[in-house]
């Protein structure tokens, strides 16, 4: 009999790679995205002549292209120019003010110990490293409004960046991305101006462009003749009906995929797409899958919560669980709104059953989300 593990990747009869299909996947071409490509480039040449740059603000709906376009312009600014160092950060990974100096003083080399360093003497190893290489640095703040939501001031890292480049003469590039077009409403000239010199908007896909989106994806991830005409078009049409988002059609197609190579089949048909589609569109794994994959502050809202619920009320008052932290309520609040998207907490507005200390009304409880959505239809 065959060894049971003797099925490799390189027998599938549906994939040729299909880590072409995952969300960090940086393509070599981004179709429908040259505008915005030639926007980053234009604000970001000058640092490749030791001049500055612009300071650009990316905006738009999720699944737009954001962060590829610019970790695409971030690799092909390295690749052209020796003079130029770059750093991507996503703010929801790394979120103060002092880790991201720690993660710019990294990038020009500098040696940093996690504890015990005060971040302004980060910040000024890292601008004496910089102005000693003669280099520019281009930074990216993903997800930047993180920042801004945070319990202490983790934006003024903009303040620093903006210091930097009067200390260095406009050495530092930055590009912020956000989904919240409306990010930098009521906010202070300076932090305005170092978050967005310029704005870049990213719009939805249209149908016709996430078709061809996903027709470069797949072929680089699938066997030729692997794939119903047909596929590409109904996986399309998901994410078209979703915001225009690429991320949940190339979900789709590789989820098709997946089913398709299970179940043994020569191709992908359309029948495998519509069998996935309400696993893409909740976009929800499994609790059971998420839970163990928690951690910091997000393990121990979760934990608090299912807590609560095992005590037998039907969850906790948002009230009731920002009580717990010290974080700011935002933050807690954020963090919630996260777990809920994910899947693995239920948030529902409810009447007040009794007037508390005056108050009225609705309010919010959360609770662990029930039984996951699969096991649900299985
Ligand atoms: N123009 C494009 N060409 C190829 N893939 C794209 C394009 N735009 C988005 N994608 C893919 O769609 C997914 C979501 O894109 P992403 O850049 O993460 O969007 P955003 O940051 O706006 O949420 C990623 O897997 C990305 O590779
Ligand atoms: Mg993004």
């Amino acid at each position: 009999m065959a060894n049971i593990f003797s099925k490799g990747r390189a027998e599938s009869r549906i994939f040729r790679d299909e880590r072409a299909l995952m969300p960090e996947f940086l393509p070599d071409v981004l179709p429908h995205r040259d505008r915005e490509i030639r926007e980053l480039a234009d604000a970001l040449a000058g640092t490749a002549e030791g001049r500055g740059a612009e300071n650009l603000l990316l905006t738009g709906p999720p699944g737009t292209g954001k962060t590829s376009v610019s970790r695409y312009v971030l690799r092909e600014l390295e690749e052209y120019s020796q003079r130029v160092v770059t750093t991507y950060i996503n703010c929801w990974e790394l979120g103060t003010r002092h880790g991201i100096l720690a993660k710019l003083a990294n990038a020009m080399g500098e040696a940093t110990p996690r504890r015990g360093i005060a971040s302004d003497e980060i910040f000024d190893s890292f601008a004496e490293a910089l102005a000693k290489s003669g280099k520019s640095i281009v930074v990216v703040l993903d997800e930047v409004d993180r920042l801004f939501a945070a319990k202490h001031e983790e934006w003024r890292i903009l303040y620093d960046l903006s210091r930097g480049n009067e200390l260095l003469g406009a050495r530092i590039g930055l590009i912020s991305i956000t989904n919240n077009e409306e990010i930098t409403a009521g906010m202070d000239a300076r932090v305005k101006s170092s978050l967005a010199q310029r704005q870049v908007k990213f719009a939805q896909y249209s149908p016709v462009q996430l078709k061809d989106i996903l027709r470069e994806r797949a072929k680089v991830a699938f066997l030729p003749e692997a794939l119903d005409a047909e596929v590409v078009p109904v996986c399309a049409a998901i994410g078209a009906k979703h915001g225009g988002d690429a991320r949940l059609a190339l979900n789709a197609l590789w989820r098709a995929g997946k089913l398709a190579e299970r179940e043994n089949a020569r191709m992908v048909s359309v029948e495998h797409v519509k069998r996935v589609k309400l696993d893409v569109e909740e976009q929800k794994p499994t609790r059971e899958e998420l839970e163990p994959r928690l951690e910091g502050l997000q393990k121990e809202i979760y934990e608090a919560v299912k807590k609560a619920g095992e005590r037998g009320h039907g969850g906790i008052t948002s009230g009731g669980l920002y009580k717990l932290f010290d974080e700011h309520e935002r933050v807690v609040e954020e963090h919630v709104n996260r777990l809920v998207k994910l899947g693995v907490l239920e948030a529902k507005m409810v009447e007040r059953k009794e007037e508390s200390g005056g108050m009225r009304g609705k309010t919010r409880i959360i609770s662990v989300r029930r039984a996951s959505t699969k096991a649900d239809r299985s």
